[in-house]
C-alpha cells in the first residue's frame, strides 16, 4: 500500500455541504457525489443531517432505518453497525437521519460538547473510510456547526438565481467563526454553481458575479438544470445508474474529478 493510501486510511477528508438557504442542491450534490466517488472504489460514508431525510430516503426505505443520527448523535459510538446502514452502492455507507433529528438542538442545550458530538464520533471510525461527506440542513443552528466542527472542507452549492449570494457573507462568517475556535484546519474546497438554467440571461449574469465573489474557489463544472436529477431519487437511484448518460451523470462525474483533485 502506498504511504499516501495509508495516509488517507488514517485521516479521511470530511466534507460538509453547507448552505443555509433552501433548495440550493446540497442533498443532490450529496447524493450524487458520494456515489461518483464510491463507484470509483473509494469507501464513502455519507451522513445525513438534515431531519428532512431527503439523502436517506434517496438511499434506503424508511422503514429499514434501524437507528439514526439522532441517537447517534445523543448516545451512541461510531462505528456502530446500527447507525451505519448500507446502500445499493458497492463502498458507499449512510448513517440516515429521521424527522426526530429536529430534536438534537433542544436535547443538546447546556451540553458543554454539544457542538464537538459529531467530531468525537468520527474519531472513532479508525480508517473505515477514506472519505466522508456530511448532507446538513438549510440552517446554521447547531447541527450545521456540528457538521463544521467535524468537517475538513466545506463545499457550498450555490444556485444561480435571484438572491443566490443573500446570505452567504452569514455562511462564511460561521465558517470563520468555526474556523478561528475549534476547527483551525477548516478549508472551503469550493463552490459549485447549481440548478444553472444556461439560457436565461439572469443565469448568466449570477455566475459572473459568484465568479468575482469565489474566483479560484469556485469549481470550472457547473450542474445545470435538468430533469432526470430531479426524478432519479424517487427510484431510489443515484444519477450514475438512473441516467448513465445525461448532463447530469457527466457533470457531478467532472466535479467528482475536480472535487478528489482538491481534498
Ligand atoms: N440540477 C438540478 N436540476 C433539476 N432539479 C434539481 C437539480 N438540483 C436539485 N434539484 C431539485 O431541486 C430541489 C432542491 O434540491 P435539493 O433537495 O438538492 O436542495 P437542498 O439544498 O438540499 O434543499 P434543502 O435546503 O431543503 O435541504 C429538489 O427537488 C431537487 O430534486
Ligand atoms: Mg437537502
Amino acid at each position: 500500500m502506498s504511504n499516501e493510501s495509508i495516509a488517507t486510511r488514517r485521516n479521511p477528508s470530511v466534507i460538509a455541504i453547507t448552505n443555509q438557504k433552501g433548495g440550493v442542491g446540497k442533498t443532490t450534490t450529496a447524493i450524487n457525489l458520494a456515489a461518483a466517488i464510491a463507484h470509483r472504489g473509494r469507501r464513502v460514508l455519507l451522513l445525513d443531517m438534515d431531519p428532512q431525510a431527503n439523502t436517506s430516503i434517496s438511499f434506503i426505505e424508511p422503514q429499514t432505518v434501524r437507528s439514526s443520527m439522532l441517537e447517534m448523535m445523543l448516545d451512541g459510538e461510531c462505528p456502530c453497525e446500527d447507525y451505519i446502514h448500507d446502500t445499493a452502492i458497492d463502498n458507499l455507507h449512510l448513517v440516515p437521519s429521521r424527522i426526530s433529528l429536529a430534536k438534537l438542538e433542544a436535547k443538546l442545550t447546556g451540553d458543554f460538547d454539544a457542538p464537538f458530538r459529531l467530531r468525537d464520533r468520527l474519531e472513532t471510525l479508525n480508517g473505515k473510510y477514506d472519505l466522508i461527506l456530511i448532507d446538513t440542513p438549510p440552517t446554521l443552528g447547531l447541527i450545521t456547526v456540528n457538521a463544521l466542527v467535524a468537517a475538513t472542507h466545506v463545499l457550498i452549492p450555490i444556485q444561480s438565481s435571484y438572491f443566490a449570494l443573500e446570505g452567504t457573507d452569514d455562511l462564511l462568517e460561521t465558517i470563520e467563526k468555526v474556523k478561528s475556535r475549534p476547527n483551525p484546519d477548516l478549508q472551503l474546497l469550493g463552490v459549485v454553481v447549481t440548478l444553472h438554467d444556461k439560457r436565461t440571461t439572469l443565469a448568466r449574469e449570477v455566475y459572473q458575479q459568484i465568479r468575482e465573489v469565489f474566483g479560484a474557489k469556485l469549481f470550472d463544472t457547473v450542474i445545470t438544470k435538468s430533469v432526470r436529477l430531479e426524478e432519479a431519487p424517487a427510484y431510489r437511484e443515484s444519477i450514475f445508474t438512473f441516467a448513465p448518460q445525461s448532463s447530469g451523470a457527466q457533470e457531478y462525474a467532472k466535479l467528482c474529478d475536480e472535487v478528489m483533485s482538491r481534498v
